[in-house]
């Protein structure tokens, strides 16, 4: 079992990011070889700010390391200083097929109305997801909901290009999710993600927020004018809170069925302040750890620079491998 997954350093570390997967990453690194990245490379398919990127490349390690991931148990890096991903990315476009990607539901809610404007990088960013996890041989590849769709794609490209070049090369991985937040979303609106691109900042939870502003947001959330009912059927139709509920559950690491035992009978005036009371106690040890980490921008910068090291000498064998499979001299 090899466990890889990884972040866009774009934005803040936010709430659904935490409880939807990096909760995750935290409890696997204790139980399997795990590889956790920064994924730099793909900011480029959206515009963007280099000096921005630079700092929140370093700033989002500095929260996953706030978060729990601990460099000693697990291979933290960014991808850019990793080239095999890139190399990697282009020996399976040839493998990837235009039908495929044009179906991916990001491409299609990013590049919205203006395709042909899109970036040639927003549109092949599945196929370079597919040689994050493909390059390690990962198996198992903890994510939010969102991202099922790309893991299915990699499984896709593993298998042709395994079966179109007669080789065993790539073990098909799993996409691993689990928790009651598998799919957070906006505090504003129930239907929709909570996301780092949102540009309401009162729809998420950023893990940097201060304690009276977490308070402020969950206040201020939508919700309903109902009471909780008693078992969860009776969320259907109520997509804030179902969406309340579940985030409490996943804080407090249990079921959401516990959640309504606990609160049955309460309106969101009783909730809503518990709910940010747990929120507060959970995310305050993060931030206060993410706030003393980022300082040290060059202890960062070693860290990333060591797990790169490691991360590209457990890429080689495979990288080697396809460019024969392929019959590419080097
Ligand atoms: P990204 O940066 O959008 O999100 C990082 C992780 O957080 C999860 N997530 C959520 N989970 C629950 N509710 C939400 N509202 C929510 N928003 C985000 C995501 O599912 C993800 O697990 N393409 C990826 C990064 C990536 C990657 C990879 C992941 C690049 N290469 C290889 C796995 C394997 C992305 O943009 O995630």
């Amino acid at each position: 079992m090899r466990v890889l997954s990884g972040i866009q350093p774009t934005g803040n570390l936010h709430l659904g990011n935490y409880l939807g997967a990096i909760k995750n990453w935290v409890r696997m690194q204790d139980e399997c070889e795990c590889l956790f990245f920064l994924a730099d490379l793909h900011a480029l398919s959206m515009p963007h700010n280099p000096a921005q990127l630079t700092q929140s490349t370093r700033e989002m390690a500095a929260a996953l390391i706030a978060a729990g991931i601990d460099p000693g148990k697990s291979t933290l890096f960014n991808q850019a200083r990793v080239p095999a991903h890139a190399e990697l990315q282009w020996l399976l476009n040839g493998t990837a097929r235009m039908g495929w990607l044009g179906r991916m539901t990001q491409f299609k809610d990013k590049s919205g109305k203006n395709r042909e404007g899109a970036s040639i990088a927003l549109f092949a960013y599945p196929v370079l997801q597919a040689a994050d996890v493909l390059l390690y041989r990962a198996t198992h590849v903890p994510v939010g909901e969102d991202q099922k769709q790309h893991l299915e794609l990699a499984r896709d490209i593993a298998a042709k290009f395994n079966n179109d070049y007669g080789v065993d090369l790539f073990p098909l991985p799993e996409p691993y999710i689990t928790g009651a937040a598998t799919r957070v979303m906006s505090l504003r609106d129930g239907n929709a993600k909570m996301s780092k691109s949102d540009p309401s900042d009162g729809s998420r939870i950023n893990m940097t927020d201060a304690d009276d502003v977490i308070v402020q947001k969950i206040r201020k959330a939508k919700s309903d004018a109902d009471a909780l009912p008693s078992e969860l059927a009776g969320l259907g139709g109520r997509a804030e809170a179902h969406n309340l509920v579940n985030i409490y559950a996943a804080a407090a690491d249990i079921e959401p069925q516990a959640v309504l035992d606990q609160f049955a009978g309460q309106g969101f005036g009783a909730f809503k302040p518990a709910l940010a009371e747990l929120l507060v106690e959970r995310l305050r040890p993060i931030r206060d750890r993410f706030i003393a980490l980022k300082q040290d921008s060059a202890a960062i910068d070693q860290l990333l620079r060591s797990g790169a090291e490691k991360a590209a000498n457990m890429a080689k064998p495979t990288l080697d491998a396809a460019y024969r499979a392929l019959g590419l001299l080097r």
